[in-house]
């Protein structure tokens, strides 16, 4: 843990703390402290509950902020929530109960913490905390995830022995990890800041390519990481396109992005691109040939295993394929000043020599290296663990992770430097 907040920032952070009523609210008066030894300004907004484990007057003497409770307790001409929602950089809910948990999952604002949450556009870092039994419920399970696709940051709970007296995973995680969090979010939009508002292509998914109107080439590519990286770059507060490759055959997909690459400041080529494609795709579905002919009119070979006269290739059908651009060559050649560009590689052997090759090859800014040997991360699964390259060849390895961290560690990389 570094003095970020406040040797970053020119002008210091804003974190709003929202207090849900669990036991672990008593731990909030510490993450305050810590926040404000380290430059920012806080503000606390709690739900009633809350209130019946750490006193308003703990908080407003941390914070040296009132402490926003009620939703009609308004002071200035804006209502509470949405002047709050304004002043603050980032958002912390924690410890957020399973019952706030789920009404923001569900879009319910019924009182002030809910109602500031739903009216706040900039990232909302949310650490759960209660009974184990609590956590793993399904329906809880759900809501969290939903609330992750819509693109608040989860930080989940840890195991552990809980006040409840069960021993599971409902603790709070540690206060360091929280703060690491905002840290690095507020870190991210303070660069994206500096240099303006940032415009982001991020392709992802695997390109599709017909062969006829029924059947297609495709790949195994997920669209999870492009999906998680178009998260972590609209949280650091980037203007984001985000263009799926199943949609699209490459030519289609090498349009999309010209459209989009001239005033990008940013193009990350997640995709999975295929490199060939069918020379015609067949306008009407190709049927199997069930005539069969006399072997005096076939153009198959003969050959004589055994001694017995067969022939090979009958029934088969040939697929003429032709290369497709390499979209993220031409983008690197035709790159603007300032302009940074990414490359991913799926790599199966050799992931570091084979990634060295291409940086060079394609001249992109950044490789992010993926190893599809494994089942455990890359395509499809939820985790990832990769090396990202720089031009200079330099490669830092990410360690295995949720795709939602990785993509953050690639902006930080991409724009810590
Ligand atoms: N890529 C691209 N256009 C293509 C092929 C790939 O823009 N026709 C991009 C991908 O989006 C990815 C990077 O190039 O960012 C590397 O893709 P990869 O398939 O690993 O590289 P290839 O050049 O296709 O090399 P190979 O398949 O031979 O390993």
């Amino acid at each position: 843990m570094n003095n970020k907040l406040s040797t970053i920032n020119p002008q210091p952070s804003t974190v709003l703390i929202g207090i849900t009523g669990g036991i672990a609210a008593y731990k909030i008066c510490e993450l305050i402290r810590m926040f404000k030894r380290h430059g920012a300004n806080v503000y606390v907004v709690c739900t009633p509950n809350a209130l019946n484990f750490v006193t308003c007057l703990t908080l407003r003497s941390l914070s040296g902020n009132e402490v926003a409770v009620e939703q009609f307790e308004i002071e200035e001409f804006k209502p509470e929530h949405i002047s709050c929602a304004e002043r603050a950089d980032v958002m912390v809910i924690a410890p957020c109960s399973a019952n706030t948990l789920s009404k923001l999952a569900q879009g319910i604002c019924d009182n002030l913490l809910t109602s500031v949450a739903c009216a706040f556009s900039k990232p909302v870092i949310i650490a759960p905390a209660m009974n184990c039994n609590m956590w793993e419920n399904k329906i809880i399970q759900e809501n969290a995830a939903r609330l992750e696709r819509a693109g608040y940051e989860i930080l989940p709970p840890d195991e552990g022995f809980l006040a409840c007296g069960y021993s599971g995973k409902g603790r709070l995680c540690k206060l360091e990890k929280i703060f690491d969090r905002v840290q690095s979010t507020l870190s991210l939009r303070e660069r994206a800041g500096v240099r303006g508002l940032l415009k982001i292509v991020i392709t992802a998914g695997g390109t599709v390519e017909n062969i006829d109107p029924v059947r297609y080439i495709s790949n195994h590519s997920s669209g999870k990481m492009g999906a998680a990286l178009a998260k972590a770059a609209r949280r650091m507060g980037a203007q984001v396109v985000l263009i799926d490759a199943a949609e699209h055959s490459a030519l289609e997909l090498q349009k999309a992005v010209k459209a989009e690459a001239a005033d990008a400041d940013c193009i990350i080529m997640a995709a999975a691109v295929a490199d060939y494609r069918p020379k015609e795709a067949a306008a009407q579905k190709i049927k199997k040939d069930l005539s069969p002919r006399p072997l005096w009119e076939r153009e198959e070979t003969l050959s004589e295993p055994n001694g017995e006269l067969s022939v090979s290739g009958e029934g088969s059908l040939t697929l003429e394929l032709i290369p497709n651009p390499d979209i993220l060559q031409e983008l690197c050649k035709n790159k603007r000043e300032g302009q940074i560009i990414v490359g991913f590689c799926a790599e199966s052997e050799n992931l570091l020599e084979n990634a060295k090759e291409k940086i060079k090859r394609k001249g992109c800014d950044f490789l992010v290296a993926n190893d599809i040997s494994r089942k455990d991360i890359g395509f499809g699964a939820d985790e990832n663990e990769v090396y990202i390259l720089d031009k200079n060849l330099n490669a830092a390895k990410l360690d295995k992770a949720p795709k939602a961290v990785i993509a953050a560690k690639i902006l930080e990389a991409i724009y810590g430097g």
